[in-house]
Parts: C-alpha cells; structure tokens; sequence
C-alpha cells in the first residue's frame, strides 16, 4: 500500500512564518518524504537479502533511509498538526504539563531551550514507558527518538522550517511557533494518548 501525502491542516496565513516557508516545507519536503518511502518499499521488495553487509549493501542502505523517511513524514504531520492556530494555552495538556513540570512556564522555558540547541526536532511526548511528559530532542529523523513515546507538540528546528524568514534568528522562530500553536490540536493528540494510559 503506498503511503499519500496529507494536505496541510490549516489555510491561514501564520505569524512569521512565510507562505513560500510552508510551500516548500510541505510540498517539496514533506511531499519528498511520502514519495521516498514508496520508492524505498518497493526497493525492498526485489532487495537481494543475501547480500546483506553492514558496511554496505543495497538492502542495507534501504533499510536505513526506512526509518530516515518514515519519521520525516510522521514528524512533518504531527508538526503541521499543530500549526495554523492562536497560541493560546490551555485544555488538559496544559493541565497535564503544569503537573509534570511545575508550571506552564517551567515547561515553557525547557522547550524553548531544546528548540535552541536541536538540530532536528523538539517533541513534547508522553512516554509510556515510565508514563511521564518529557521534551525530547532528536537531531535527525531517525536519531534521538524514543521507543513507545507519543509525540504531542512537535518543533521542527532543522534550518530549512525558518531561514528563509530568520536567517539565524532561532529564538524569533520559536517565539512565533508558540503564538502559531493550535492547543485545540495539541488537546485532541492528548486525549488520544489518555485513552491509551494504562487505568490506576
Ligand atoms: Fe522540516
């Protein structure tokens, strides 16, 4: 089954972050992703498995922009998904954050680090393994992720989602994803983690 790109969530025009930003963002970048790993999968399908070598083979390779394309679509769609709103907080993952972290702007101020060190992702997730909130920072699709978390807010800091509107300016970036934040969005991928919580 191929997999098909999804149009972006939202139609307004964002704060700070320009038209031709999310055109490319998503119509090359993100549309890039869904058809690599249609290529990819059907590469594998025909890949000679007795070949297999860890310092190359084909299948080898296949297998490692796998992982490399699929968390770029995923971490694309979860990023869009929360894009095109007013940012103002609020809802049960406010709630939720305020518990975990001590207060909304402890969380806040952690985020925002992370979005000033990454060189890939920043993603507020529930983890299920120790049932917890926590920032987490991957520095590439495929790299920093974490087995049996659910990604709930999303931050692309990779280079090509804000210098074309910043140039180096990451801090104005970061102000301006958190006025674009859809909270509505970010409660609903909550609540869908909630019904999966194991019940006390
Ligand atoms: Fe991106």
């Amino acid at each position: 089954m191929k997999y098909e790109a999804k149009p972006l969530p939202f139609l307004k025009p964002l704060t700070g972050i320009s038209e031709k930003t999310m055109m490319i963002h998503h119509d090359k970048l993100y549309v890039g992703y869904v058809n690599k790993r249609n290529e990819i999968e059907e590469k594998l399908a025909t890949a000679d498995r007795s070949l297999a070598n860890a310092t190359y083979s084909e299948y080898g390779e296949l297998k490692r922009e796998e992982s490399f394309a699929a968390n770029g679509i995923f971490l694309h769609e979860y990023y869009f998904n929360v894009l095109g709103g007013e940012g103002k907080q609020g809802g049960d993952l406010v709630k939720a954050i305020e518990k975990e972290f001590g207060s909304y702007d402890k969380w806040l101020e952690d985020f925002k680090a992370a979005g000033m060190v990454a060189r890939g992702w920043v993603v507020l997730a529930y983890d299920f393994n120790d049932n917890r909130l926590h920032n987490y920072l991957c520095d590439g699709h495929n790299h920093g992720g974490i087995w049996g978390a659910m990604p709930v807010v999303v931050l692309d800091m990779y280079e090509h989602a804000y210098f074309i509107d910043y140039g180096s300016d990451r801090k104005t970036y970061i102000e301006d994803y958190m006025k674009n934040l859809n909270w509505d969005s970010a409660n609903n991928l909550y609540a869908n983690v909630v019904k999966m919580m194991p019940k006390a």
